[in-house]
């Protein structure tokens, strides 16, 4: 993983975008995969909502170390679940506590300029209420594209919707539909 020191080159290539495969990986995950992660639900900067209608869970920098073992910032693919609180008062509906699919982005999203590394979750189910605080626990099973730099709003949006598809694609193979049963949830 990139120290936050030494920010790495950012690629900026429109023929990237072009074709891009839609489904990744090998036909079942290989080391340094299955990385699990957990911790509590941060709230970032809120623009993945409200910009990119992709809200987007965020893990604290304590909970960052597994990913230690891949070099690369981009874009990942696994399952995450959210725990709900024992005395929560409005728990969570039982569709909401499952392990869903989801999409991760691990970087410094250079279209924002951000200026810290962060691990975001976006997780493909529609919630039925908010869960910043909660535990999330995440299990990142494979690797889908390098983090690119932006002209546009409308670019990133177009290839967010692509690694959506991308993560259903490649977690539709048997090897990685098991780790929805996996110890680690
Ligand atoms: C699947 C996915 C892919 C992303 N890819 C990029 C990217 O290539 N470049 C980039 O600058 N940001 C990328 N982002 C990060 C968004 O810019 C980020 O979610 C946005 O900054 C919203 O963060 P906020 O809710 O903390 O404001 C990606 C986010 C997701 C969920």
């Amino acid at each position: 993983m990139a120290s936050e020191n030494a920010r790495p080159e950012v690629t900026q290539t429109v023929s990237f975008r072009t074709d891009r495969p839609q489904t990744v990986g090998p036909d079942a995950p290989e080391l340094p995969f299955p990385i699990k992660l957990s911790g509590p639900v941060q709230r970032g900067f809120g623009r993945g909502g409200k910009d990119l209608g992709c809200p987007t869970a965020n893990f604290p920098d304590e909970s960052l170390p597994p990913m230690s073992s891949v070099t690369k910032t981009g874009v990942y693919y696994g399952y995450a679940r959210i725990y709900c609180p024992e005395h929560e008062k409005t728990p969570l509906c039982d569709e909401d506590s499952k392990v869903l699919p989801m999409v991760m982005s691990l970087g410094w999203n250079p279209f924002y300029k951000n200026e810290r590394m962060t691990a975001e979750i976006h997780i493909l189910h529609e919630f039925q209420r908010d869960f910043y605080g909660f535990e999330m626990k995440a299990l990142v099973l494979g690797y889908i594209r390098p983090e690119l730099d932006y002209t546009s709003r409308e670019a990133l949006i177009e290839d967010i919707n692509t690694d959506k598809r991308v993560a259903l694609n490649s977690l539709g193979r048997p090897a990685y539909e098991k780790y929805i049963s996996d110890g680690h949830f």
